[in-house]
């Protein structure tokens, strides 16, 4: 059995309850790009609302993190990962939590014990000493010097500055063949940390104030790829039973060993596999210059590039027989992929065609730029250019730049990009005037009507729906309500009126700068009120709706076209999900 089906068992035995795996790209949080932790969607249930599965959870959870994507192509690091995570929401704490973590660990997985070691939380002005855990692993049988004490850098977590946090017990596995020392080293690079059991009993808030949260909390971690390269015993994650047949596939088509192009195969095999499920998303998420689709663009872009420089013939179907390896190994955990498997293999097809179009002659082009260069600085008019006429990321110029030693002036580029945006977006809307972040114009008039539809449900079905979530693409959009029943057609077609009288009225969108604390006071509706920074955005149309919102909108609701509700169905328990489309 492999390590998702043991740990899901287990927990299940231990009276927890196994949840889904959430999309990458988080439903209800506009704040983040794509889910980065198993506990992300868990986030209001930590802070005290009741989930309906109960209060034992565990679950693998599909996560990306773009952060680093340069360090990808090194032996540990992936864009995507799948954490392995198990919670108790007000329910068990430190005794049975260090206990199960334990049992599976050298029960179930067998690991020796001496091979194991432990961090714990050394305690601060708020917080004390974790003498508890500490306790209890040794009652376990951990040796008292396989246990350090450390400060908040490393035994406190928190995801980003605010929210539930706590602090943390983190456990080490010995990965060498070496003799155990007898005293655990944390700095020590043979010891790798496994797994990582949080005590979420604080909020900590925008101001940086901890309070207690109304109950306590376990959410643990455990990166699937870290600890089956630990336990197939070898430490370049890609030789493990993960990747062993998705490299195998590449070096089948490229005709090459691992052994010499580890670099690239790596990057094919890891972007490919984060495009995969990216694509696969409830989102729908396609390429593009903004937001999720970039980041999906470039790492079907990067892939490309390290195939061609593996001499893989782009116009094969290079990338379908390696996405189709990828998918082939998920589809028994992640339903969606089989669903969209055509959908996955068209957008790779599609965005390959696009950049092979111009990836030879933009490859030309590098060269010719470079071959001038003296200084070794690669300067902004050029890196334009290769984004502009070649359709090459930024991040990738750097990168074959980088592999010659010169600089890009990513600045400068930024600087172009920008004055770039808001030419075009003036040429093509005549009206809007810069500051729009990319955005195209048809997103921006579905933004604006989301917060139309968000107050006309107010009045036509609940003064309290509130917006769960919502997802905006150029062709419909999507929002996600609080509410308890389906609507009648009636409730429909009312707020599909309403929405467009307010269209036709013809009404000023309004922004203005303020603090949170008078943002809330005058009624601004909000999502996630700790996410927000101290000075915030409110928009407002007329007198119907008020909401905090990073914007960009609309100038007035006369440029929205009719509004047309296509679909009204369940999301999830207590939430409802209209689809509209703007003509
Ligand atoms: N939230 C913690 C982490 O991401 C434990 O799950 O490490």
């Amino acid at each position: 059995m492999n390590l998702k089906d043991l740990y899901i068992n287990f927990f299940i035995e231990k009276g927890h309850k196994q949840i889904p795996s959430a999309p990458v790209v988080p439903e209800n949080d506009p704040s983040v790009l794509f889910n980065t932790a198993g506990m992300q969607p868990l986030v209001p249930y930590l802070m005290g609302q009741a989930h309906p599965y109960g209060t034992r959870l565990c679950d693998y959870q599909k996560c990306i993190r773009t952060n680093d994507l340069e360090s990808i192509g090194d032996k540990t690091h992936h864009t995507f990962f799948e954490m392995l995570g198990n919670w108790s929401l007000g329910d068990y704490f430190k005794q049975e939590s260090i206990s199960y973590s334990f049992e599976f660990l050298t029960k179930t997985l067998n690991i020796p014990i001496e091979k194991l070691a432990v961090t714990v939380f050394e305690g601060n002005e708020d917080i004390p000493r974790d003498e508890v855990s500490a306790n209890i692993w040794k009652s376990l049988g951990i040796s008292e010097n396989k246990i350090a004490y450390l400060d908040a850098s490393n035994n406190f977590w928190i995801a980003g500055e605010s929210g539930p946090c706590g602090p943390d017990t983190e456990i080490f596995y010995f990965r060498s063949n070496d003799e155990v020392p007898d005293k655990f080293d944390p700095n020590d690079e043979r010891w790798v940390e496994i797994w990582n059991n949080v005590f979420m009993q604080y909020n900590k808030d925008v101001n940086g104030t901890i309070t207690e949260l109304p109950k306590k909390n376990v959410d643990t971690g455990m990166g699937l790829e870290r600890v089956v390269a630990v336990l197939e015993g070898v430490d370049d994650n890609y030789k493990t039973s993960v990747w062993k047949d998705i490299i195998n596939t590449i070096e089948i088509i490229s005709g090459k060993t691992y052994e010499g192009n580890e670099k690239s195969m790596r990057i094919i095999a890891d972007h490919i596999r984060t495009a995969v499920f990216i694509s696969a998303d409830p989102s729908s998420i396609k390429p593009s210059n903004t937001d999720q689709g970039y980041i999906l663009r470039r790492l079907i872009r990067r892939a490309i590039r390290h195939a061609k420089k593996l001499d893989i013939a782009i116009e094969s179907d290079f990338e379908q027989s390696i996405a189709n390896a990828i998918m082939d190994k998920y589809t028994k955990y992640y339903k969606e992929i089989e669903d969209n498997r055509q959908i996955v293999l068209d957008v790779l097809k599609e965005e390959k065609n696009k950049f092979n179009k111009t990836l030879e002659k933009g490859l030309r082009e590098f060269e010719k730029i470079t071959s001038k260069i003296t200084n070794n600085k690669l300067d902004k008019d050029n890196a334009f250019k290769l984004y502009d006429t070649y359709g090459f990321p930024i991040e990738l110029t750097v990168e074959l730049a980088n592999e010659l030693n010169i600089e890009v002036d990513v600045d400068g580029f930024n600087e172009k990009y920008k004055q770039h945006q808001e030419l075009s977006r003036t040429a093509s809307s005549g009206k809007f005037k810069g500051g729009l972040a990319g955005n195209d114009d048809v997103e921006i008039k579905y933004h604006t009507a989301t917060h139309l539809l968000n107050a006309a449900l107010k009045i036509v079905v609940d003064e309290n729906v509130h917006q769960k979530g919502s997802n905006i693409t150029s062709e419909r959009m999507r929002f996600d309500f609080s509410c308890d029943h389906k609507l009648s057609d009636e409730e429909k077609d009312n707020v599909q009126t309403l929405v467009n009288k307010w269209i036709q009225e013809g009404i000023d969108v309004t922004k203005q700068e303020m603090s949170k604390e008078d943002a809330i006071k005058s009624g601004a509706e909000c999502m996630f009120i700790e996410k927000y920074p101290d000075v915030v955005t409110v928009y407002s149309i007329g007198d119907i709706s008020k909401e905090l919102c990073g914007g960009p909108h609309v100038q007035n609701t006369n440029e929205l076209g009719e509004f047309i509700i296509k679909k009204e169905e369940a999301s999830s328990s207590g939430v409802r999900r209209i689809k509209a489309i703007l003509k």
